[in-house]
């Protein structure tokens, strides 16, 4: 491990030099030491990454057809969400992320139906963050337009190592109904199916659909609904997103 943090000349990362294939997927397992954390954090300071490189016009991207879908199947995908400044800085802090496995869910060790690993997204991130409060401007539109009820939002980055994924479940495990909205953005370059990975999204109408996670991509689906993340036969970079119904929460860093 040590090696590759000292073959990282990370200091001398910059945005518009960001090649994403060799920021993510290359080392395993990925790590974010603090020092590491320090120096994409300033490097990304430099580039004055801020509030508004991550500023999307939800309102415009949420046509009606789009909401309509929304509303009737339980699913919709938006494509092209961020610009590349904003893209290349989530994918960069995907690949230096120090992951944990997820927490026990319901006394089930999650373990047995999941194979991800996992890092909550707060303040101590720099790109994450920033994705966290546009995802937090897309609430307030569903709120809007569908009075969706959403009161606030939580994500983690997650990566499946090789030959993991996630068996079939809601995000909303027996007796809980926090979670109004999921949403699930994707971090992948060039996926391709053979590269499994699939989200599989049964929808409202009983109809099952395949999702691939290629970058830039933002699936939103109503929380219920029953979905499974198909084995990975590549390392597979996503950001999962819920918006709760509940206020905020007090926050527990380790799990
Ligand atoms: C989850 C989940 C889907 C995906 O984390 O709960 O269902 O495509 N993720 O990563
Ligand atoms: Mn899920």
């Amino acid at each position: 491990m040590t090696e590759i943090i000292s073959n990282l000349d990370v200091a001398d990362l910059s945005l518009t030099e960001l090649d994403a294939d060799s920021l993510i997927g290359e080392h395993n397992p990925p790590l974010l030491t603090p020092h590491i954390n320090e120096a994409v954090g300033s490097t990304l300071n430099q580039h004055k990454l801020q509030t508004s490189d991550f500023d999307v016009n939800w309102e415009d991207r949420l046509t009606d057809a789009l909401l309509d879908d929304l509303t009737n199947n339980g699913w919709i995908i938006i494509d092209d969400v961020f610009n590349k400044k904003a893209l290349l800085a989530l994918q960069a802090e995907s690949g230096f992320i120090d992951y944990r496995d997820a927490a026990l869910t319901a006394g089930i060790h999650v373990s047995d139906i999941r194979g991800d690993k996992i890092r909550w997204i707060t303040q101590n991130f720099f790109a994450g963050f920033y994705y966290l409060q546009s995802i937090n401007a897309l609430a307030t539109v569903f709120n809007r337009s569908l009075f969706a009820g959403v009161r606030h939002s939580e994500a983690h980055y997650a990566w499946y190592p090789v030959g993991f994924g996630y068996q079939w479940h809601s995000d909303n495990p027996a007796g809980r109904n926090e979670r109004v909205i999921s949403a699930v953005f994707y971090l992948n370059d060039e996926w391709a199916t053979e590269d499994g990975g699939a989200l599989e999204v049964i929808d409202n109408n009983g109809n099952h659909h395949n999702v691939m996670p290629v970058a830039n991509r933002l699936i939103v689906f109503d929380s219920n609904l029953q979905h499974q993340v198909q084995i990975a036969h590549r390392q597979r970079y996503s950001i999962a997103t819920w918006m709760r119904r509940d206020g905020l929460v007090p926050f527990v860093e380790d799990t």
